[in-house]
């Protein structure tokens, strides 16, 4: 997925040059020497109504982008911004990493180690995190010691600082795409022997743990599974590779759109993280038996446009409910009567898709990655001049109030079964030797993390020693020393 983002990430950004090199180096902050040899190649085009911004180069703040694979920029390594209400340089040369002038350091989520933090951290810089991917992809975010290390974030939750819970759902239009097969040609397939149910999954081994809930469901429902998951059928070869069908190939969208039902199963559970597994089976007018985010119904066009898993006591629940939708076609229809703009009466999805300023797959809107840039921009610069005008005339100016991220903003929960209890699994079975662990083990990494920060360490290897010395302290109990590290859930298994 982060390919997808490169894509659109630098597309925007090839065009236009201006502004000069930053040839030295003597601004408001400290001096900055090495900057000197870094390149300018390009510059946005871009400058906000409300940005006024007169500063060269070489005095504006700088971000750092830390993950090596994610610098939505190019060519180049460096680049001023000019947001829409302030300037800033960004940067991917880790050179900068302890100069004054940096002022924040932005964050892949999917790519964040705890061994490779930038430490010691500076008390005068932030920390950003962007991380739209699923929470499979960094339990550590989902512990409260670690993503409360963060100051800004951009996350799928709308509690985020810059929320991109609707990232998947490129429009409205999307939705009220025609129905890609229509109802009587669905039952003739039927009649002809399809399932009602379509599965197509091949990333198996994940977090939700979905194959073992699918597996029970095809126990009492009819379900046609294609893909290396739970697979029943092959794929006709014009399909076969799935990369690069996509919902829109119509051959794709006449072959999966026959079917009336779509198991649309998260691959991590998390409230707000929703995909195109939800809003993909809509647009072609299909309707999605979901799980997923825990607040799905707040973001659905309607109360009746998908099918929640979790709304049922049990598989064959579900399986009798979906059975007699199959057999009503006049109900069947009411799932996809959104398709009518007026029976879309879900006002906060109507405008968090209006009000929202970065676009899916629309070049004439920022993407929301260099959205979240600029978002930090202008957070570090209200920041900066109200710690100088505190300086200045501390009676007049009170500080800046700290500002961090807490569980809100990720807070994705331990990886339960897909179905049935814990204790009812196989101490071999592949999913309980992974997922849970892994939960377990980042936060480990994130306590580790902390300590090393509140020790003001420069040695992110450390990050070993931290982690089993937390562990003693752990064993031992209740910890005597004033500003120990601090001890986190008594319930781990
Ligand atoms: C769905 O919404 C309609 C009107 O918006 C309401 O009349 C109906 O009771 C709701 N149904 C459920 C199951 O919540
Ligand atoms: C940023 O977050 C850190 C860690 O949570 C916190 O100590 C610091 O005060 C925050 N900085 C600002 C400027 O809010
Ligand atoms: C967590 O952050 C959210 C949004 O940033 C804020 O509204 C909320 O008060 C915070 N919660 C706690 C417990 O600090
Ligand atoms: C933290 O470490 C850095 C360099 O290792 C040092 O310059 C700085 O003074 C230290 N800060 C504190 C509060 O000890």
């Amino acid at each position: 997925m982060a390919r997808r983002l490169w894509f659109i990430a630098v597309l925007p950004l090839l065009c236009g040059a201006q502004g000069p090199g930053d040839a030295g180096d003597g601004g408001v902050f400290q001096p900055q020497s090495a900057l000197t040899d870094m390149e300018f190649a390009s510059v946005s085009s871009y400058r906000g109504p409300g940005n006024t911004d007169p500063r060269p180069n070489k005095e504006l703040p700088i971000l750092l982008w830390w993950s090596t694979n994610l610098f939505p920029h190019f060519p180049g390594d460096t680049e001023r911004v000019d947001c829409s209400r302030s300037s800033c340089l960004v940067t991917s040369n880790r050179k900068v990493q302890l100069y004054r002038r940096t002022a924040s350091v932005i964050f892949y989520g999917t790519d964040f180690r705890a061994y490779e933090a930038p430490l010691p951290r500076m008390p005068h810089q932030t920390w950003a995190l962007f991380h739209e991917e699923s929470p499979m992809n960094n339990y550590l975010l989902s512990h409260g010691v670690g993503i409360r290390l963060f100051n800004y974030t951009a996350t799928f939750r709308r509690e985020s600082d810059y929320p991109l819970t609707l990232q998947w759902l490129p429009s409205l239009e999307y939705l009220l795409a025609p129905t890609a097969v229509p109802l009587l040609e669905k039952n003739r397939w039927r009649r002809a022997g399809l399932a009602p149910v379509l599965y197509m999954q091949s990333h198996c081994d994940v977090p939700s743990d979905r194959d073992r809930y699918v597996q029970e469901l095809m126990k009492h429902i009819e379900i046609d599974s294609y893909g290396k998951c739970l697979n029943t059928r092959p794929l006709p070869e014009h399909l076969e590779d799935t990369s690069t069908a996509t919902g829109e190939d119509g051959r794709f969208m006449s072959f999966v759109g026959r079917y009336k039902f779509h198991l649309a199963l998260e691959n991590g559970l998390c409230p707000d993280y929703m995909t195109e597994k939800l809003w993909r089976p809509m647009h072609q007018g299909c309707v999605p038996v979901y799980r997923g985010s825990s607040a799905v119904s707040d973001w659905l066009p309607n109360n009746r446009s998908a099918i929640l898993v979790d709304d049922f006591p049990s598989p064959r629940a579900l399986a009798e409910f979906i059975k007699a939708l199959d057999q009503d076609d006049e109900e069947y229809s009411r799932y996809l009567e959104y398709k009518t703009p007026r029976r879309i009466t879900n006002l906060r999805l109507l405008e968090a898709l209006e009000s929202r300023e970065w676009g899916v797959n629309d070049m004439s809107k920022p993407n929301y990655l260099n959205g979240f840039e600029c978002f930090v921009c202008d957070r570090e610069n209200e920041r900066l001049a109200a710690v100088k005008a505190h300086r200045k005339n501390p009676h007049l100016n009170p500080p800046p109030q700290p500002k961090m991220a807490n569980s809100s903003h990720m807070g994705c929960p331990l990886p339960r079964p897909g179905h049935g209890p814990l204790e009812g699994i196989d101490p071999h079975d592949s999913w309980l030797q992974m997922w849970p662990q892994d939960y377990w083990q980042s936060l480990d990494q994130a306590e580790g993390l902390e300590s090393l920060i509140r020790h003001n360490e420069s040695e992110p290897s450390l990050l070993w020693q931290h982690i089993q010395s937390i562990a003693v302290r752990r064993a031992r109990g209740p910890d005597p020393e004033p500003g120990g590290p601090t001890l986190s859930p008594g319930a781990r298994p």
